[in-house]
């Protein structure tokens, strides 16, 4: 319950349209019901006391007068009270979506490395959409439902208090038959929503990995895998349905046994002289709208207990508390002064009692090079994320000018840096949006001249559409070269005070090379610049070389003072650029 309680909060924009679409829906109702009574009349016209052929005409008149007006009236409020719950309901859907992918972006680095993308797609996309459902059918139908059982309830009453009480008897059943049936039926929808979950994970994965299947001729493989958890929904589901089709008709058995007896007793009362045709055709005519809206609310509850599963999974991700977030009173970083880093015993673990660094003791000088190499998985990495806060350190500190980053804002943090990461990462549109992503009203000078001292211009304007060019999902059009000088332009417009460069360990020729390295020797101009090094040259003009090796600062020194010491760093250095073997591998 405590689920559709915070549901119902986002009905709340939108709670008159919605009062007055379930109105409608009671007048509509109310009009229904109201036609067997007309009809009644219309009967006993004919079966009861004669009258004159004049009257009786003239009462059809009427009759078919308030019919026509209550037709057209029932025709307009069908029509505005469709249209009135379904804006709630998609509304809720559109609110509700924004309101988690908003949440989504608070959330931190490690809650994204702890879940997979296609699930979390598919509750934006899929699970959201209960909230349709539930606020432009399930609701307006219960409550139409309700008013329909009881409103009969004393219509059939007032015709036949005997023959009424005949109709509850298999009201006891029923309400046992549908209390069992929704308690099983939630947890199988739950199962339901997760299979398919589970699919749209897979199929996220292998999407976006479709030439790592292809040239490793796994199809067959995936194929498998695919199958096994289509199958799963596909028996999840059968699991879901064969509940209501092992209820549903025994519900409407039930129900239709009360419609036999009344019959039968209905009839000899007639027989008996005790009630009149019209009488119990009316009866009969409400019969039907007795059992109805018992049956519906059986469907209805398994529709609320398929919401309840999903809000279950819909809420979970807005309960996700965001772990990177500003302290309060956090403090604004001051424009002017230089821009120091300093990492003071840090210790780091992504996993539990798996530390990734240990005490680690680091400081890159304001509008310095400072360079970090090492084995890999040593940490380098790792030491990078923990200056934007895409995790904190788990003891120590990391400070920007003797400031806690924690004691600081988070958007002032973010913004005074620029990333350059190993991986590039663009966005599926043209080269214009990505450029611009370093800052949204640059202007087209500017973007140009980032563009430029990237080393990009030239190749950008040898595309066809040039700036205009779309580069596709994760800039899959462009060469690797390509994109990384696209990510050193982006860096160079938001042109921020600290840098933080993980180099690519993929290699490009030396022309590239060249090129990206002058673009790099732009970007890092006045800048305090921590730098994972796997370029020979960007060592070189370091002014200090930090060695990291297991999450420990092994050696740190210049180039020329560490060569000299023969220890690990003159060791890697040797292994990477013997000339006889061009090993492109990370330092
Ligand atoms: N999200 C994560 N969850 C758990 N462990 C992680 C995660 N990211 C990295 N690690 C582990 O942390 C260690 C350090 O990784 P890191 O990426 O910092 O290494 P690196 O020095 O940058 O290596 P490389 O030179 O290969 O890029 C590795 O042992 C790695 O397995
Ligand atoms: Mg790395």
């Amino acid at each position: 319950m405590h689920y559709f309680k915070r549901y119902f909060d986002f009905v709340k924009p939108y709670r008159w349209l919605w009062i007055f679409g379930i109105l409608f829906a009671i007048i509509l109702t109310g009009i229904d019901l109201y036609i067997p009574l007309v009809l009644k009349r219309f009967i006993s016209l004919f079966t009861e006391t004669p009258q004159a052929r004049e009257e009786v005409l003239r009462v059809i008149r009427d009759m078919v007068i308030v019919l026509l007006i209550i037709y057209i009236v029932r025709a307009v409020l069908r029509g505005l009270t469709a249209s009135f719950n379904h804006k709630v309901g998609y509304g809720v859907v559109c609110d509700l979506r924004e309101k988690l992918y908003n949440h989504l972006q608070t959330l931190s680095a490690k809650y994204y490395s702890e879940r997979q993308t296609g699930k979390i797609m598919y509750k934006l996309t899929s699970d959201v959409h209960i909230g349709e459902e539930l606020f432009a059918h399930a609701f307006p139908e219960t409550v139409i439902n309700l008013i329909i059982f009881f409103g009969v309830s004393v219509i059939l009453f007032q015709i036949n208090f005997e023959l009424a009480l005949f109709t509850l008897i298999p009201m006891p059943v029923i309400a046992f038959l549908i209390i069992r049936f929704s308690l099983k039926s939630r947890k199988a929808w739950r199962k339901v929503q997760e299979e398919l979950a589970d699919i749209s994970a897979v199929l996220q994965d292998n999407i976006v990995g479709m030439n790592v299947i292809q040239s490793f001729t796994q199809e067959k493989y995936e194929e498998g895998r695919f199958k096994t958890e289509s199958e799963s929904h596909f028996k999840a589901a059968m699991n879901a349905v064969n509940t209501w089709g092992t209820y549903y008709p025994i519900i409407e058995f039930v129900a239709a046994i009360g419609t036999i007896m009344t019959i039968w007793f209905g009839g000899n009362l007639v027989l008996q002289g005790k009630l009149g045709i019209a009488n119990l055709v009316a009866f009969l005519l409400y019969l039907g709208f007795f059992y109805n809206p018992i049956i519906s609310l059986g469907r209805l509850t398994e529709l609320y207990q398929r919401g309840f599963a999903n809000a279950e999974r819909i809420f979970s991700v807005l309960d996700a508390v965001p772990e990177i977030k500003d302290k309060p009173g956090a403090l604004a970083i001051s424009k002017t002064c230089g821009k120091e880093i300093e990492l003071t015993n840090v210790g780091f673990e992504y996993i539990k009692n798996k530390p990734v660094l240990h005490e680690l003791n680091l400081k890159a000088e304001s509008g310095k090079i400072t360079a970090l190499v090492g084995p890999s998985g040593g940490g380098k990495t790792t030491v990078i994320h923990l200056i934007p806060r895409f995790y904190d350190p788990t003891s120590g500190s990391v400070k920007i000018n003797g400031v806690d980053v924690r004691d600081l804002k988070l958007e002032d943090v973010r913004r005074n840096i620029a990333l350059v990461l190993q991986d590039v990462f663009l966005f599926n549109g043209s080269i214009r949006d990505n450029i611009l992503y370093g800052k949204r009203d640059a202007t087209d000078e500017q973007m140009k001249m980032a563009a430029a001292l990237a080393n990009a211009h030239d190749y950008i304007m040898d595309f066809k559409d040039g700036y205009e060019t779309l580069i596709g999902e994760r800039g899959v059009k462009l060469s690797g070269g390509q994109k990384q000088r696209m990510s050193i332009a982006r860096a160079l417009l938001k042109d921020s005070p600290i840098l933080l460069l993980d180099e690519a360990t993929s290699s490009v020729d030396t022309e590239t090379e060249h090129l990206i390295q002058q673009a790099l020797e732009r970007l890092t101009k006045n800048r305090t610049t921590l730098v994972i090094a796997h370029r020979l040259s960007t060592i070189q003009n370091a002014d200090k070389i930090i060695v990291l090796e297991k999450g420990r600062v092994v050696e740190e020194g210049t180039h020329d003072n560490l060569m000299s010491r023969k220890t690990l760093y003159s060791k890697l250095y040797k292994v990477q650029f013997k000339p006889q073997e061009k090993n492109t591998q990370g330092l």
